[in-house]
């Protein structure tokens, strides 16, 4: 019996209790493993609900039970979740989580103190919700050069301007709608302003690359500005808006990240991505394109994500570390996209063209 212990009971912590509870037997009878949510950390009491007796409300109860194997964090937010994390880490635990804010910025830390205790920090939900992207990009690294990736990496901001194309919704209204579905972050203005989509490629960028930059260095426009009228004007010349990430390895080594909204033209794969989907193209030297595609947010799929890490960890067992480690070089980002890399697939329009 696998113990884990839950940090945060919110829409993807309520998510992962649902899917162990309901896809117990079929986890079992695949890896042969029973996992035990023995706490769930949060703010609040859930008396009707049947783990309501697990709710702990100090981590301590946590970091100091031997028992509990693998910590899984869904709190949100950078403190105290990277705080918990990093005790869980010396209090000899796996960590799983769902956090692109702690990834990002505090990503390299958490692998090295992890990999020096034999133990794995895996963030596979922190990227693209349900879609499996972390663990693919993993294993290509080893066999092939990753040279791009570019996608559209938030469902929040996808969902609002799908809403507005197809329904002329306001942006108002469909981020009211898309907060209501448990799509946005606490703070919406993270979706709506680009900071989660260029979070999201800085990880990317650093699983493809081995290094981390700070997101605070990429250029970052979110969707505040763009309107219905925009949109139908794009559409009038065969493009859809969309709120693209894009990392790419320039001529002299270095990676050019940016987070910008681009009229996205009919013959370009992300053009087709609506709704809360994300869609993610890998480039790479021998594999050429490779296309991830699924819902980006959402309470089911993002928890499946989660459960696949947890599933991952318990089945390697005991002391296999992780073997990533990033490194933290700033020049490492290219200020400036060359003229050869801009992509003819996405149009200005009006909008800035890197
Ligand atoms: P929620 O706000 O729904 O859930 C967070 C939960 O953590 C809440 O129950 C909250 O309690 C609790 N919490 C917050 N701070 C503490 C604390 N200090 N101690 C104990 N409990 C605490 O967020 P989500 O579930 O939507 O998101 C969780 C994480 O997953 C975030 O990092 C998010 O970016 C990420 N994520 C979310 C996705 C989604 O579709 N929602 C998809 C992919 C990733 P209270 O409500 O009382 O504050
Ligand atoms: N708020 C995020 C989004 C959640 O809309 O994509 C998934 O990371």
């Amino acid at each position: 019996m696998v113990k884990i212990a839950l940090l945060g009971f919110g829409t993807v912590g309520s998510g992962v209790a649902e899917v162990l509870l309901e896809n117990g037997k079929l986890i079992k009878s695949k890896t042969g493993i029973d996992f035990d949510i023995k706490y769930i950390l949060d703010l609040r009491e859930f008396p009707d609900h049947p783990l309501g007796d697990r709710i702990v409300h100090d981590i301590n109860v946590i970091l100091n039970d031997p028992e509990v194997s693998i910590v899984v964090e869904m709190m949100g937010g950078v403190h105290p979740a990277y705080d918990f994390s990093i005790a869980a880490i010396k209090a000899g635990k796996n960590v799983v989580t769902s956090n692109k804010a702690v990834v990002a910025a505090h990503g390299p830390e958490l692998l090295k103190e992890a990999s020096e205790r034999g133990l794995r920090y895996m963030f596979e939900a922190s990227v693209g919700g349900g879609i499996p992207i972390i663990r693919p990009m993993t294993d290509l690294t080893a066999e092939d050069e990753i040279t791009e990736i570019i996608g559209i990496l938030n469902g929040t901001t996808n969902y609002i301007l799908t809403a507005m194309k197809d329904e002329g919704t306001s942006f108002e209204e469909a981020l009211a709608t898309a907060q209501w579905m448990g799509y946005a972050e606490a703070d919406p203005s993270a979706d709506v302003d680009g900071f989660d989509s260029c979070r999201k490629i800085c990880i990317l960028a650093a699983v493809a690359f081995g290094n981390l930059v700070s997101y605070e260095d990429v250029e970052t426009v979110g969707i505040r500005h763009i309107t219905v009228e925009d949109i139908k004007k794009a559409e009038e010349k065969g493009a859809s808006i969309k709120l693209i990430a894009r990392a790419v390895k320039t001529d002299c080594g270095k990676v050019h990240i940016s987070v910008k909204p681009y009229a996205v033209r009919r013959n370009n794969p992300l053009y087709a991505i609506s709704d809360v989907f994300n869609g993610i193209l890998v480039r790479g030297k021998i594999s050429g394109d490779l296309m991830f595609y699924g819902k980006g947010a959402g309470k089911l799929p993002t928890a499946g994500a989660v459960v696949s890490d947890i599933i991952d960890i318990a089945s390697r067992g005991e002391n296999q570390p992780q073997q990533v480690i990033w490194t933290t070089d700033k020049e490492m980002l290219a200020p400036v996209l060359p003229e050869s890399l801009v992509d003819a697939t996405f149009a200005d329009l009006g909008y800035p063209v890197c």
